[in-house]
């Protein structure tokens, strides 16, 4: 992803180099206030909201299964494709956030938006 023609490099924060985030695993940043995790899929790296929406319990300290979030507490599953979660639990997606890789790093956009 580039930047549009009416930003600057400004409007991004390296949170993390790609090397930080396991292959095929989790690592959790600060961004601000933000908990973010970012996940490393298939060779390519999304950002997510930090903590489940169920109690608030560290998604990096869970794991993947296949191609799911798995939260460490109570075992719910968010999907990485958009966050939904699964398995018959009545929870808001996980928010996904852009994400831009430069020169190894991994950027966010200051302010984080959530992509749709
Ligand atoms: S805190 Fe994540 S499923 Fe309960």
């Amino acid at each position: 992803m580039g930047l549009d023609d009416n930003e600057t490099a400004e409007n991004w924060t390296v949170v993390a180099t790609v090397p930080d985030v396991p292959i095929n695993g989790l690592q959790e940043v600060h961004f601000g206030r933000h908990v973010i995790l970012l996940v490393n899929f298939e060779n390519e790296i999304r950002a997510f909201q930090g903590l489940c929406p169920h109690q608030l319990a560290r998604l990096g300290e869970g794991m993947l299964v296949d191609d799911m979030i798995q939260c460490p507490r109570h075992l719910a599953r968010f999907s990485l494709a958009d966050g939904s979660c699964s398995g018959g639990w009545q929870l808001a997606p996980l928010r996904r956030y852009e994400v831009q890789i430069e020169d190894g790093n991994i950027l966010l956009k200051d302010p984080l938006v959530a992509l749709e």
